[in-house]
């Protein structure tokens, strides 16, 4: 392709683009395909020959626009967003028309300095306060890996690194029972186990019991074991729970554990200062993480991944074989000794985008606009007979479950269940369901991008109406 078929190209590329972004309500929210059709429609061999960008991409929107779930769509309500915004899509552009790979300061030394210019604007953000450092991860999952990581090699001495872990007897890490799952996956990869990965028992509300956390600890030095880091998250992924940093770091500090905080979803709402009791007892934490690409209009993937010390997640990440010594060595940020893979994108172009784009007030306002209409629909299910509330709208998420009379405790998680089948094939709205104290309960995250109080308003139209054909 030259330059003009490729300037005519994008310019029709940006012209769907556009009209994607004004029509995508007409779409259904999660996509309505079985599995193997996309499949199907893929031819089994590559072609011999190029073919013509305009017979490509119409193919684009035959046969793989089917197959997306419109994460974009105002009325997704399911998981937790991956709110995109215009001027992300644009720094996404010119990210990819630069092509450049940023692993180290001397492979582009505007995306190392604007990422560490970023993070710290994010730390002012978010009410963190001083004494952080900042890198930018692919995912939530990446930064707790590393955290993980990092509280090991604390814990062994960076013995662990240097001859592995055979002898080094049980190590232990402790979450919550509505920890997310990568606190688990990083137990596994970090080679201490998922056995050794402990669930401690959640409140009424889904935050972690810090006495049952300080047991647990008790009980795993009495048996021998060594306890190295808790995992505290702000927002669980199932309810919103907001696990106690204070006690928690009270635990820490007296056993000299690792604390890292997941707040990959509610993160973003610490912008707004009326959240910011969630962080209270931050000054014992080793790393937070948040995604400005769940919440902060930021596109996938943008992680944020806060550390006290950089030099210990350095020093259990670095490598240097030659090849990668550069002149500047010693002299600046050189990221990839700060996450897992070599290669790194600009990601940093971004959020520089969207936080000037926006400002912090407009951030603002689309969060607190996000909360107050989850607390609305929220009080519609609350006020209605046949409707439970099982958690509260924390932050901009609730759960509830349909509770028709006369249907037994017994029947009810199958028909939620069937209710939430039902719902997603439909198309028109998109939830997704966690499990709290033994029931089966739908999940509503309010926070895309273009999500106002009528779509809201029409998404409890369908589900009331859902629900009352298949209980008739
Ligand atoms: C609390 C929490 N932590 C971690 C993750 C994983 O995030 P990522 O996809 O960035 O790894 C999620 C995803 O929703 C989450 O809700």
């Amino acid at each position: 392709m030259n330059i003009d078929d490729f300037r005519r190209h994008a310019h029709e590329m940006v012209d769907w683009m556009a009209d994607y972004l004004e029509t995508v309500e007409d779409y259904p929210v999660r996509a309505q395909v079985a599995p193997g059709e996309i499949a199907a429609k893929l031819p089994d061999v590559p072609p011999e020959q190029g073919e013509a960008m305009e017979t490509i991409f119409a193919d684009f929107k035959r046969d793989v626009l089917p197959g997306i779930t419109h994460w974009q769509h105002p009325n997704f309500l399911a998981y937790f967003p991956a709110n995109a915004s215009p001027p992300s899509v644009l720094a996404e552009m010119a990210t990819a028309t630069l092509g450049a790979q940023c692993m180290i300061w001397e492979t582009s030394p505007a995306a190392t300095e604007m990422e560490t210019r970023m993070l710290d604007w994010l730390g002012q953000m978010l009410g963190l306060g001083e004494g952080w450092a900042g890198v930018i991860q692919d995912s939530a999952s990446t930064a707790t890996l590393c955290a993980i990581l990092t509280a090991r090699e604390r814990a062994l001495d960076w013995q662990g690194n240097a001859a592995g872990l055979a002898g080094q007897g049980g190590l232990t890490l402790y979450g919550s029972a509505e920890t997310h799952s990568s606190i688990e996956k990083a137990a596994k990869i970090a080679g201490i186990g998922a056995a050794h990965c402990r669930k401690i028992p959640v409140d009424a509300t889904g935050a972690m019991r810090a006495d049952a956390l300080a047991a647990q600890i008790e009980a795993d030095v009495a048996d021998g074991l060594t306890p190295i880091c808790v995992v505290a998250t702000l927002g669980t992924t199932g309810t919103g729970g907001v696990d106690p940093l204070r006690p928690l770091g009270e635990i820490c500090r007296a056993r000299e554990l690792y604390l890292h905080v997941d707040a990959a979803w509610a993160g973003s709402a610490l912008i707004l200062p009326e959240t910011r009791w969630m962080i209270e007892g931050i000054e014992a934490v080793d790393s937070f993480v948040f995604n400005p690409h769940k919440w902060l209009l930021t596109n996938f993937d943008c992680s944020a991944h806060f550390v006290r010390e950089p030099d210990s997640l350095v020093r259990t990440l670095t490598i240097l074989p030659e090849y990668l010594r550069s002149q500047r060595q010693g002299e600046v940020i050189d990221y990839r000794d700060w996450s897992v893979p070599l290669g790194r994108r600009f990601r940093a172009l971004k959020l520089w985008f969207v936080i000037r784009s926006y400002g912090v007030e407009g951030l603002q306002e689309m969060v607190r606009r996000h909360i107050a209409l989850a607390e609305d629909f929220a009080g519609w299910i609350e006020d209605a007979a046949d409707f439970e509330l099982v958690q509260p709208a924390k932050l901009a998420l609730f759960c509830f479950r349909y509770r028709p009379a006369g249907v037994p405790a017994a029947d009810l998680d199958a028909l939620n269940r069937r209710l939430l089948t039902t719902l997603n094939d439909d198309g028109r709205i998109y939830l997704t369901q966690t499990v709290f104290a033994g029931d089966y309960v739908i999940r509503v995250s309010v926070g895309q991008t273009t999500t106002t109080a009528a779509h809201l308003v029409a998404a409890w139209d369908v589900i009331r109406d859902t629900a009352h054909r298949l209980a008739a």
